[in-house]
């Protein structure tokens, strides 16, 4: 099938290809220039697993091209929307992007025979597919939506084999129909994959999506709040999350204690949730407050750790960090714990090192302001206090014994190292609800 998909982000991108890779021809659109001739020799403009190779392979074969001219997808049938909705000033969803791209969209489609459908991948808040339908039909496209559960790092893995597919559709009984047929036959290779499909209204797919990610925050948030009971009491929050996630109806995913959520969604997603829900008249619906507000509060503790660790003044002290994507094997900063502990550290005086093995390199260059090591060994040198805010692989396999810090002091952000290994080795060890 002739595809577009429209905005080349991590969503965009990776589903454009990987929509390809299942044997569709597609074009991405995008409206930033540089993006577009990167992707179009076949480049990734991030760090992905998996998706370099796809992205050339795909290209290589010409069922994949980008552009910034919407009239390169008119003779598409389908259409995705894959766009970013930002943070707003008040914390709600900019639905700027996503306005844009429908109307950049909507005087090219409903040209040919054939049934076009327009896709919502977006993340929105609940109610923007009812406000969008009519557009779109009048255009002479029918709207669907079909929210993406993929996660950075593991991207590729889960857009070709994700754990559900979600259809949200019209009201319209001939338009869900329609626009049901053609999704699958998009989908067929995942579907027949055994790929469960759930198939349900607008509001409920928009709101799938957000609640989802408010869960994984709350259950972030919860276990970090049980963090600073244990600290408090000197439990053991690890032995806890273990225990706890034993019961099946827990489950051990996303009981790991540390800095907190980082990235482009699930702050922005719980705090746009939040501001729906009070436009709705739902304000004592407050429980995302408290999910954000433990959040937040784990990036001061880490900072603070390395201010009490230095007898309370850091001024002109050298302090290693490592890690400064919001989690391992990308090269994404956005809301990235790491680059807010480091600035409250900056901002006390610290003078900071700062190492990553992806994106370290994209800081380089985009803020020569910062000082950037090569390798953990190298911004640990002659530091006074070492943090691990990122766990990569690379920081978690570190032989404490063949590092040259100035002073042995490490804060493991992520509970990613053993206490033991690094106490034998004479460092003085501060965990995220153990010690
Ligand atoms: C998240 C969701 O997991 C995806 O399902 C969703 O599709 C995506 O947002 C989106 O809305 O596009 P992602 O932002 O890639 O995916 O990152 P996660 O793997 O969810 O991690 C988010 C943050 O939580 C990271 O900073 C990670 O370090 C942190 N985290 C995760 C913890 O602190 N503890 C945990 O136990 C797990």
């Amino acid at each position: 099938m002739k595809i577009s998909v429209i905005g080349c982000g991590y969503l965009g991108a990776v589903h454009a290809a990987s929509m390809a890779e299942i044997g569709h021809t597609v074009v991405g659109i995008d409206v930033d220039e540089e993006k577009v001739k990167l992707l179009s020799a076949g480049k990734a403009p991030f760090h992905e697993p998996e998706f370099d190779e796809m992205l050339a392979r795909n290209v290589e074969a010409g069922r994949l091209s980008f552009s910034t001219d919407f009239a390169d997808l008119a003779d598409a049938q389908v259409h995705f929307i894959g766009v970013g909705t930002p943070q707003g000033p008040d914390g709600s969803a900019d639905m700027t992007y996503v306005n844009a791209a429908i109307d950049s969209l909507l005087p090219h489609v409903g040209k040919s025979e054939e049934p076009t459908i327009v896709v919502g991948k977006s993340t929105v808040p609940v109610g923007t597919a009812d406000s969008l339908e009519q557009k779109v039909v009048d255009a002479g496209a029918i709207l669907i939506w079909n929210p993406e559960f993929l996660r950075e790092s593991f991207a590729v893995q889960d857009t070709l084999r994700p754990d559900r597919l979600v259809y949200g559709v019209s009201k319209d009984e001939e338009r869900a129909k329609v626009s049901q047929e053609i999704l699958d036959e998009v989908y067929d290779d995942i579907l027949q994959a055994g790929t469960p499909r759930l198939i349900m209204d607008f509001p409920t797919a928009e709101l799938v999506k957000v609640s989802a990610n408010s869960f994984l925050a709350m259950k972030i948030s919860y276990i970090n709040a049980m963090a600073e009971i244990c600290d408090a009491t000197g439990a053991n929050v690890t032995m806890l999350a273990e225990a706890v996630g034993l019961d099946d109806r827990i489950g051990k995913k996303f009981l790991r204690a540390g800095i907190g959520y980082g990235g482009g969604c699930l702050p922005k997603d719980t705090l746009a949730f939040q501001a729906r829900t009070e436009e709705l008249g739902l304000s004592s619906l407050n429980f995302l407050t408290d999910i954000n507000a433990i959040n937040d509060r784990r990036r001061q503790h880490a900072a603070d750790l390395a201010v009490e660790a230095l007898g309370g003044d850091v001024r002109g002290k050298r302090i290693a960090i490592l890690g400064a994507a919001f989690k391992p094997n990308t090269d994404d900063m956005r809301n990235s714990p790491s680059i807010d502990i480091a600035k409250f550290l900056a901002d006390a005086g610290a003078n900071i090192v700062i190492t990553d093995p992806a994106a370290g390199p994209v800081l380089k260059v985009k803020r020569p302001d910062i000082n950037v090591a090569d390798s953990a060994h190298e911004a640990i040198k002659d530091a006074e206090v070492t943090l691990l805010l990122t766990e990569w692989d690379e920081f978690k396999n570190l032989d404490p014994a063949t590092l040259e810090p100035a002073g042995k002091i490490v804060i493991d952000g992520r509970n990613a190292i053993d206490p033991q290994t690094w106490k034998n080795a004479g460092w003085t060890y501060y965990g995220m609800g153990r010690s």
